[in-house]
């Protein structure tokens, strides 16, 4: 199977035929956005330029700005905390789970204060937080929760798929996500208040933009009286190529999700009956997507080095280690924040530094991540086969 189809190419090929006129613009947008709604089985979808402006405009959406907390993830890719960041809010690093890996369900707890307003679970390599747990916390405690599923296209938790829980949830389609346009994101949400606000805070604030419209009529913008902007907004639309590529790609989304899970069945099937190779726990009633498949390596026995060494040697593809956690980056030591470090210190005396999130600290430089992305299932055979040849070595 190929990664890109003729569906793309075709899709692409009537973008450009059409030249972007204005009656035509936005229109593969638009599609996108409807059949991505009714694929999560929400009612409003909006597109933006990246995963990372998604959750930017979804915490504005949700009133998040100068001086408030929000709870986030200490192990995720930085997007994730930067956002927060954006909105002139300050990021408060969680505790992960020790199996799942995904946030501490009793860290979050023990995180909240009067100036906390929301939480960001991320669905860390494709499986989901424990939503439901968050969604009690926020109920209680009157936050707003944003599901991060950047990594999780099509998992399931508990028979509902990932992002049609919380009020809303934010994807990327960068050029390493299971579809892509090379760049690219999307937010859904049920709430049709916070569907205009997505779209306004995203599209200039355009007061024309509807829920399903993308763009603004030939008879409103060409008149002089015309009252265009009815609040600050970011210009973060995408463009009509991104659009077609992206909708080619939900539409071939089953088949390019099916790769990434039998990939990654392989990979672990691989390691079976090695105690010291412990892959992500998959809880009852939680299905992952695999945007890679991971392993935590007990490195009193091997070396990280030494395994992803040996795996290269025997013709495994390289393996990535795991993000540094969030708070541990130079940026967050030097509180360096283009500024925002002066509003962050009206708020309290916030640090970011070793301890904060122990069990985090402990399992990110023991992890493992493995592509999943191998269009001839082939490849993920032979990877299988040098992961197991790895692990015998080792033993
Ligand atoms: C968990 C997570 N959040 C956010 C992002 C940001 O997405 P983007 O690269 O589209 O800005 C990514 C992807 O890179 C991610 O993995």
């Amino acid at each position: 199977m190929n990664r890109i189809s003729d569906l793309e190419r075709k899709y692409v090929n009537e973008v450009l035929d059409n030249a972007f006129a204005s009656s035509k613009n936005y229109s593969f947008v638009t599609q996108l956005e409807k059949e991505f709604a009714e694929k999560f089985n929400t009612k409003y979808a909006i597109a933006m330029v990246n995963g990372t402006v998604t959750l930017h405009a979804a915490l504005e959406a949700a009133g998040v700005g100068e001086g408030d907390e929000v709870i986030v993830p200490a192990l995720t890719m930085s997007s994730t905390n930067m956002a927060v960041l954006f909105a002139n809010a300050i990021p408060v690093f969680a505790d992960i789970d020790p199996e799942t890996w995904t946030i501490s369900i009793e860290d979050i707890q023990r995180k909240i204060t009067e100036k906390t307003k929301a939480i960001i679970p991320v669905s860390i390599y494709g499986l989901s937080s424990d939503i439901d747990a968050i969604m009690g916390i926020a109920a209680n405690h009157g936050l707003t929760v944003i599901e991060d599923d950047a990594q999780c296209f099509l998992g399931y938790y508990k028979g509902r798929i990932v992002g049609s829980t919380a009020p809303m949830s934010s994807f990327s389609f960068q050029a390493g996500k299971h579809m892509t346009a090379g760049e690219g994101g999307m937010v859904i949400t049920n709430d049709p208040e916070l569907a205009v606000k997505l779209r306004r805070f995203s599209g200039l604030g355009y007061g024309s933009i509807g829920l399903e419209k993308g763009r603004i009529s030939k008879d409103d913008i060409q008149s002089p009286y015309y009252e265009r902007h009815m609040m600050l907004g970011w210009n973060y639309r995408p463009s009509d190529l991104c659009g077609a590529v992206a909708l080619a790609q939900l539409e071939r989304l089953d088949e390019l999700v099916a790769v990434r899970k039998n990939a990654a069945g392989l990979l672990k099937e691989a390691v079976e009956g090695y105690d010291w190779l412990v892959p992500q726990k998959n809880p009852d009633g939680y299905e992952n997507a695999y945007w890679t498949m991971v392993l935590k390596l007990d490195t009193s026995k091997v070396t990280w080095e030494d395994f992803r060494n040996k795996f290269k040697e025997l013709g495994g593809d390289g393996i990535y280690g795991a993000w540094m956690l969030g708070y541990l980056e130079p940026m967050y030591r030097t509180q360096n924040f283009m500024g925002r470090e002066k509003i962050i210190a009206c708020y309290g005396n916030y640090k970011y530094e070793k301890g904060l999130c122990p069990i985090a600290e402990e399992i990110q430089p023991k992890l493992l991540q493995f592509k999943t992305n191998y269009w001839n299932e082939e490849d993920a055979i032979k990877q299988a086969e040098v992961l197991k040849k790895t692990a015998e070595y080792f033993n």
